[in-house]
């Protein structure tokens, strides 16, 4: 603990590079089908009202707690909630909700890695497909393209190994020389890409149908339908406002870990959160859902998620330049997903690294054999199963990636407006350029998030056990066949949390 932490190289840098964390396939291939799925415009109300409800004061929080961590050489989240909770409650139950935390974080960024790795994989495998013209023959259904695709190990694992690879590489290399340096590369990139696409989609005309033209898919999205807003809209629209902002991970945390104390937080959590909303609602709702609709109409928007990889590739192979637009596309969301993925991977190897005192390298190649060896089961599913049903990814997506979060989102706010009061506004505002009055802390981080939270929570509590997820084996993977395999997610989900809060709940007591 004695060396100097690492630090971000340039504020620029600092900024791309959590711009980079946030902005991954949830904003081009989950928001475009969940808006889609969720009525469009009757999905856009809740989402901006979730954004200000939830998304803005939990990022302030986040950034608070990771930069307030770092002073005392912490990355991970256990001993970062620790350190508020004790300014509240007695250190004995500081240290459990700490642990609490740090468990939930270190399930999120251990098993949502070991599935988003292999979607990452299918971008880069569809990107090489569509520079070499793998989806091009209109004789088989792209649809068909896909299943066999992730059936067949010998396809998917080699962009996996690949993009597993490069992420093991770029973390290895540290802060500034590896994570920094990518996101200064990926994150332009991104965003011409996307123009790019934006341009080609609107200028499609309609090719198919007079009434199926670019602007009126946008239409589809952008006209309010307050008639059509429901509950499962709304709780749609909150939990991808967590999941695009990467909120409830651990993750903004652990980049803000490495900035300086005197560094602004204020301006730079909510830059950070402009860039990821431009990059979903533009880019993200300005591509997919429009080319979609100009080819398919509504009923085009309701192939959830095999929009991206199924719909996409048949359009494309349909357009002018399809070829060379659909590279773009996929590469889009490779370099997306990538430099999101690469925010989970280093808050393992920060784990390792500050928990073990292991070397960065070593454990940079720890953690590559970890998602290895977690992302075979996962991976391999759907071909030892011969079905597209992933029972495992659903699962672990399902409570880690949407549930699991909301509850470390709680845990967050109720240590920072709660716990350590007042005191979390003076350190939130120390170095700012913008300083967050106090009027917002009280009405929005001391109720109206915690509060938001706890209604979100609830509600999807309800809408679970509504849906039976709450049942030992539930009843969809049982009919379709794959029990055993939710259940294995299910034992995989309870182990990894319980070693999570074991690891907290020492590390904390060893080290106050
Ligand atoms: N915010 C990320 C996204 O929009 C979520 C994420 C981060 C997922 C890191 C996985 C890994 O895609
Ligand atoms: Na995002």
């Amino acid at each position: 603990m004695s060396e100097k932490r690492e630090n971000w190289g340039s504020k620029l840098g600092m900024i791309l590079a959590m711009a980079g964390n946030a902005i991954g396939l949830g904003n081009f291939w989950r928001f475009p089908y969940q808006a889609a799925k969720n009525g469009g415009g009757a999905f856009m109300i809740p989402y901006f009202g979730a954004l200000i409800l939830l998304g803005i004061p939990l990022m302030l929080v986040e950034w608070n707690l990771g930069r307030e961590g770092g002073k005392y050489g912490h990355g991970t989240l256990g001993p970062m909630v620790y350190l508020q909770a004790r300014e509240g409650v007695k250190p004995k139950s500081a240290a459990v909700l700490g642990a609490l935390a740090g468990a939930l974080a270190f399930a999120v960024t251990v098993l949502v890695n070991s599935y988003y790795n292999h979607i990452i994989g299918w971008t880069l495998g569809y990107a090489w497909m569509s520079a070499t013209g793998g989806y091009m023959d209109k004789a088989v259904e792209t649809g068909d393209i896909f299943v066999k695709y992730i059936q067949s190990p010998g396809r998917f694992i080699v962009f996996w190994v690949i993009a597993l690879g490069f992420l093991g590489f770029a973390v290895m290399r540290g802060i500034q020389a590896g994570i920094e340096a990518w996101a200064k590369f990926m994150m332009p990139t991104i965003y011409i890409f996307g123009i790019l696409l934006i341009i080609r989609t609107l200028t499609l005309g309609a090719p198919v149908n007079p009434d199926w033209t670019p602007i009126a898919g946008l239409n589809y999205i952008w006209t309010p339908r307050w008639d059509a807003l429901n509950w499962t809209a709304a709780l749609a629209a909150a939990g991808q406002i967590f999941f695009t902002l990467s909120i409830g991970m651990g993750i903004i945390p652990n980049y803000a870990s490495y900035l300086k104390p005197e560094d602004d937080i204020v301006l730079s959590g909510v830059a950070t959160v402009s860039l990821n909303e431009l990059a979903e609602v533009i880019l993200g709702g300005t591509i997919a859902i429009p080319i979609a609709y100009t080819f398919l109409g509504e009923k085009g928007l309701k192939s959830g998620v095999g929009l991206s990889f199924i719909a996409l590739p048949n359009i494309f192979r349909q357009m002018a330049g399809g070829q060379i637009f659909g590279t773009f596309w996929f590469l889009l969301l490779f370099f997306a997903g990538f430099t999101s993925a690469i925010a989970m991977y280093n808050y393992i190897v920060a784990l390792i690294e500050e928990e073990l005192g292991i070397k960065k390298t070593t454990a940079s190649i720890m953690v590559f054999a970890l998602y290895i060896i977690l992302g075979l089961p996962v991976g391999l599913e759907a071909g030892l199963t011969k079905t597209a049903d992933l029972a495992v990814l659903s699962e672990l997506d399902n409570w880690v990636g949407s549930y699991l979060l909301v509850i470390l989102g709680l845990i967050e706010v109720i240590a920072c407006g709660w716990l350590m009061k007042d005191k979390a506004l003076e350190t939130m505002n120390k170095g700012s350029y913008w300083k967050v009055p106090k009027w917002f802390f009280t009405l929005f981080i001391q109720v109206l998030t915690p509060v938001a939270t706890i209604i979100l929570l609830f509600f999807s509590t309800k809408d679970y056990i509504s849906q039976g997820y709450f049942n030992l084996i539930p009843e969809v993977y049982i009919k379709a066949g794959l029990g055993s395999w939710a259940l294995f997610a299910r034992i995989l989900i309870v182990l990894v949390l319980i070693l999570g809060f074991y690891q907290s709940y020492t590390s904390i007591k060893k080290r106050y």
